[in-house]
């Protein structure tokens, strides 16, 4: 292998520009050459592709957002687009690709490394820490950061006109950052995917609250959770409890952006350079990611696919706490 090409795709996570600095070092202090390929795999089958020297990674380590630009191909979902992704490679001699992102991301190069002999390692970045065969992903550190900052100071407002606000955070299909800034905050209820709060149950909860003389109360709303958006699930709070005031709140895309924790860029960094190393030693079609402080290969079919789901025990705690 000499020729590595990295890219980012899907939704951007802060944390991608230390992978791409790390994949970009890393690969030179082994002599290799790295070819950034922008806009994913859009552009990979466009041919959007240049080499980065090492020089040009500098001063990027605490950047948000990725330098390689990102998006959400759907072309590369169909053979004719893989074939003329693959002749990119092929017209710049790449050997090997590493691809940064989430779910799409990885369901993509499994896809491709099966039908072409580019072997393909997965970094898993991406805010939703929903990727399995890594305890965290990139980027989920800084969302929660982000996302507790912002509640914080809702909280400051709800506590002073005693309202209920219910703050709708980003999770598609998992509800992890909903239930780290659910815990982090004290919220008196937090409805993910994973633990099916019913508007029923969300309602006692609150009652319960101001009962006990609660005064205002946060509930934290995963957008992939069953009842809907934060704004509906206030409504049908509302119809049950008409005393209470609420407000509605969207974090949205906010929690993509901004600077990396250290903890990111740390795991950024070392993720980075694991993936080049394991190209060198001949490893394809796998994820790196750490689990309990150790670099850990997983396939991509079951980094996509197997659970990765809070922890039961962390979801039980919420009752106990709020
Ligand atoms: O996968 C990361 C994520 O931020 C999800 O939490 C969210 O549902 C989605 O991306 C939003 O994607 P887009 O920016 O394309 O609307």
């Amino acid at each position: 292998i000499n020729r590595i090409a990295v890219l980012t795709s899907g939704g951007d996570a802060p944390g991608m520009n230390a992978a791409i600095r790390s994949v970009v070092r890393a690969s030179g202090h082994f002599g290799k050459h790295v070819y950034g390929i922008y806009r994913g795999y859009d552009g990979m089958i466009k041919g959007s592709i240049k080499r980065i020297e090492r020089h040009e990674v500098g001063n990027i380590i605490h950047r948000g957002g990725t330098i390689l630009k990102t998006a959400r191909s759907y072309e590369f979902f169909t053979p004719e687009g893989r074939q003329r992704a693959y002749e990119t490679l092929k017209a710049h001699n790449i050997d090997a690709c590493i691809v940064i992102g989430g779910n799409g991301t990885y369901t993509a190069a499994m896809i491709f490394s099966e039908e072409f002999d580019i072997p393909m390692i997965g970094i898993p970045g991406t805010i939703d820490n929903d990727i399995f065969g890594t305890d965290f992903t990139i980027g989920f550190d800084t969302a929660l950061n982000t996302a507790i900052d912002a509640v914080d100071k809702i909280r400051d407002t709800a506590d002073s006109h005693n309202r209920v606000f219910f703050i709708e955070v980003m999770g598609r299909h998992t509800g992890h950052i909903a239930l780290h800034t659910g815990i982090g905050s004290g919220a008196t209820g937090i409805l993910i995917p994973e633990n099916n709060v019913s508007i029923e149950e969300l309602v006692d909860q609150l009652r319960k609250g101001v009962k006990r003389g609660k005064l205002f109360s946060l509930v934290i709303v995963a957008e992939g959770n069953k009842n809907g958006g934060a704004a509906k699930i206030a409504e049908s709070v509302a119809e049950h409890l008409p005393e209470l005031e609420s407000k509605v709140s969207i974090i949205g895309h906010l929690q993509r952006g901004g600077a990396p924790s250290c903890h990111d860029r740390v795991l950024a960094s070392r993720l980075g350079a694991s993936a080049v190393t394991a190209l060198l030693d001949g490893k394809t079609n796998k994820s790196v990611g750490i689990i309990n402080d150790e670099i850990v290969f997983t396939e991509f079919s079951d980094a996509i696919s197997a659970d990765k789901s809070p922890k039961k025990s962390l979801i039980e705690m919420t009752n106990i706490l709020s």
